[in-house]
């Protein structure tokens, strides 16, 4: 379908990433506070909500959708969802998720028409990784990362948000062993979301030119030709297919080539993951079981909304009090 969403600073939007829970088997620091209190059952869109949500946006011109979380893996039924939207023929569908279920779901999950997976990994060390996760078992994930790369995934990318002192001197390893299993990395420059009140983010920030730094000690990176468009850089290594990207919200801002938006699991059409602009499609697919005319029209109009750039800063002060499970990343 022709695409129909476009802002008011001529940018098209033919991307979404869906938030399908709030809730995760881990408690990254970065990303959780300890003791998160969830969601309430009629607050999250039901799985049927969501796909019309999705459905929805297709037909507004929508080629590319990622669900997030979250964890997504979590969510009861997932798979239910992946199948369905994995029956639209997208040009690319993705999900984010922790590779703690993937042991056992990687197969279907490609089956039900996946076809990539990003996979965060901040630590190849079983200490460390639980400190950072709080809650998570590093054999499950790389246990996952196998059992994706066996179900033969067009793509599979690992994230690693790099903290001073937590993560940084693993940099090379984690490349090291992306190289291994061909697979892409991503090295991330950690956001200001939620208001996280053990964790120092202005002492934790890592920059990405600082990451670079440190991988060219090893590995010589070239610029890739291709551009990703999307927040990410990407570099390649002589001799490897793996691909090496920085996505640096501070130091380097992607917004003039923003193409995306983002529904929360409690159904926010979010129009930046840096600015809280909303609208309330739940209201919109509540009040209207029936017909779609009214979210669609709802979708169109909320482009207007969509600001020219975020503005996280680098100190750590928190703007955005949205924490990052109710948003995706
Ligand atoms: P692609 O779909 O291939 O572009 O993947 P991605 O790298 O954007 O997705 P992923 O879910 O793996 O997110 C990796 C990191 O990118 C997370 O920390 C996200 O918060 C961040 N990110 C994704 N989109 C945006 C964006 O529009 N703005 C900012 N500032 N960060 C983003
Ligand atoms: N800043 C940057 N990245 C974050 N992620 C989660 N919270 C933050 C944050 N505050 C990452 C996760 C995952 C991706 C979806 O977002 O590590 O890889
Ligand atoms: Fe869970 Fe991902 Fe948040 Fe970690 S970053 S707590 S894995 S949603």
């Amino acid at each position: 379908p022709q695409n129909r969403l476009t802002d008011r600073f001529g940018r098209t939007v033919n991307y979404v990433r869906l938030s399908v829970t709030d809730r995760c088997d881990f408690r990254c620091v970065y990303c959780m506070a300890e003791d998160m209190t969830f969601l309430p059952r009629q607050q999250v869109l039901t799985l049927e909500e969501i796909a019309r949500v999705a459905r929805n946006f297709v037909t507004l011109g929508t080629e590319k959708i990622r669900l997030t979380g979250g964890e997504p893996l979590v969510r009861k039924d997932i798979l239910e969802l992946v199948r369905e939207i994995g029956s639209f023929g997208l040009r690319d569908f993705a999900m984010t998720t922790n590779g703690s279920q993937l042991p056992i779901m990687a197969e279907e999950l490609r089956r039900g028409g996946l076809h990539r997976l990003n996979i965060s990994l901040d630590s190849l060390d079983a200490d460390k990784f639980r400190t950072i996760t709080r809650t998570g078992k590093l054999s499950q994930v790389l246990d996952g990362i196998d059992a994706a790369k066996a179900a033969g995934f067009r793509g599979i990318k690992l994230n690693a948000v790099v903290m001073k002192g937590r993560n940084d001197e693993e940099v090379p390893e984690l490349v090291e062993f992306a190289r291994r299993k061909e697979v892409d990395i991503t090295f991330i420059e950690e956001m200001p979301l939620g208001e996280i009140s053990e964790h120092d983010r202005g002492l934790a920030l890592c920059t990405s030119d600082e990451v670079r730094d440190i991988i060219r000690q090893h590995h010589e990176l070239l610029p890739a030709t291709e551009d990703s468009g999307g927040p990410a850089r990407y570099y390649r290594m002589p001799g490897s297919k793996t691909r090496v990207g920085f996505i640096s919200p501070h130091s380097h801002n992607f917004c003039a080539t923003c193409n995306r938006v983002r529904v929360t699991v409690e159904g926010r059409l979010l129009l930046c993951l840096g600015n809280e602009h909303s609208v309330d499609l739940r209201r919109v697919l509540r009040s209207h079981p029936e017909s779609d005319d009214k979210l669609q029209e709802a979708i169109i109009k909320a482009m207007d909304l969509k600001p020219e750039k975020h503005h996280f800063s680098s100190n750590g002060d928190v703007q955005i009090l949205r924490f990052m499970n109710m948003t995706g990343g």
